[in-house]
């Protein structure tokens, strides 16, 4: 029978977004160029698919370290970046998991499921991170691994390089530097894997959510130990075929994420002149606001047809927050034209 604490938790809800304008979920919102898709659906035509995936990735393993000037050993995919985290949690010592708060929710979530105990350190009003602070409860409950999003979610923020230092030094458990919003952020951390510290990516957020596909960056020993815990072919064929495609064609989805910059700028200062919001600066594809009535404004906004993610249930920090994915210029200019109307 299913364990109790299991039937007690709420399943991972996705809201319904047809016919929305869709900014709640960090995807990025162009379609593929035409030529570039058809030369994708002819590639995809060439897979065996009454054929298991290549379980071993050497080639798309190899394509991602070269871009990261990384060894192929030191790359482990993942269906998604989730299923990174939850291999990282089924694999680690029994122990303490510290992670700032608020922070990406599928820490805990799947933390829970393997009946693990996560600690937190709350964020600063300014959602800044006290590394002396962090360090202490990690000593306090002799944890054995931190989860660190850089930058945040759902706040955007990244933390300075000497905070993260600080905590990949001063803590001997292991570290995972979830660079999910890698694209978009002034900075990354590679440069910190050691022993204790790996770094987490997805592709989720450049232009493939869809595929679901996520890598971690780690030393070759960490990752072969990692490795064990890897479901056989968990890469599908067609994931598998698509990414190596596109990565081929990378120049058109870091382009798309320099425009998204843009518009989360644009986007930033178009926000700040509104009255009774306040905006909090992202290095992210999205923008956390604070209003006076967040779940008055989050319900005005769908009802005029644009879904975003309503923050405010989380408490905390959080209270009266909304999070914005950024869009395509006209997604954006629609939601600030509906918001406009709905803060009069
Ligand atoms: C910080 C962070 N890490 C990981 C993920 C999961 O990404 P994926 O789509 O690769 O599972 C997300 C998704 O929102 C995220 O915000």
């Amino acid at each position: 029978m299913i364990r109790k604490d299991i039937k007690a938790l709420a399943a991972y809800h996705v809201p319904d977004s047809t016919g929305l304008i869709k900014l709640d979920a960090m995807e990025n919102p162009f379609s593929l160029p035409d030529d570039l898709r058809e030369a994708w659906v002819n590639e995809l035509a060439q897979v065996e698919i009454n054929r298991y995936p290549d379980a071993d990735m050497q080639g798309l393993r190899e394509q991602i370290a070269k871009q990261e000037g990384l060894q192929a050993e030191q790359v482990l995919l993942g269906n998604g970046s989730d299923e990174i985290i939850q291999m990282l949690l089924l694999a680690n010592e029994p122990g303490v998991c510290v992670t700032p708060a608020p922070t990406f929710v599928m820490y805990e979530l799947i933390s829970r499921w393997l009946k693990r105990s996560v600690a937190s350190v709350p964020l600063a009003k300014d959602f800044s991170l006290d590394a002396d602070q962090f360090l202490k409860l990690c000593a306090r409950e002799k944890a054995i691994m931190a989860f660190l999003a850089c930058p945040n979610n759902p706040t955007g923020n990244l933390y300075p390089e000497e905070t993260i230092v600080k905590i990949t030094k001063g803590f001997n458990g292991l570290v995972v530097i979830d660079e999910a919003y890698a694209p978009f952020s002034e900075r990354t951390h590679t440069h910190l894997i050691a022993p204790n510290v790996v770094v987490l990516r997805t592709f989720s957020k450049l232009g493939w959510a869809g595929l679901r596909l996520g890598y971690l960056l780690g030393e070759a020993g960490f990752i072969a130990d990692l490795n064990k815990v890897r479901m056989p072919y968990n890469i599908n064929s067609l994931t598998q075929a698509s990414a190596r495609f596109f990565l081929q064609h990378s120049d058109v989805f870091q382009k798309q994420a320099r425009d998204i910059c843009f518009e989360r700028n644009r986007m930033t200062a178009s926000l700040m002149a509104l009255d009774g919001v306040e905006v909090f600066p992202s290095q992210a594809n999205f923008i956390l606001i604070r209003v006076k009535d967040a779940d008055s404004v989050f319900e005005a906004l769908k009802t005029g047809g644009i879904l975003i993610k309503n923050m405010h249930a989380h408490g905390g920090l959080l209270r009266q927050c909304l999070r914005i994915t950024v869009g395509s210029k006209d997604e954006n200019n629609a939601l600030l034209v509906a918001l406009r109307e709905v803060m009069v």
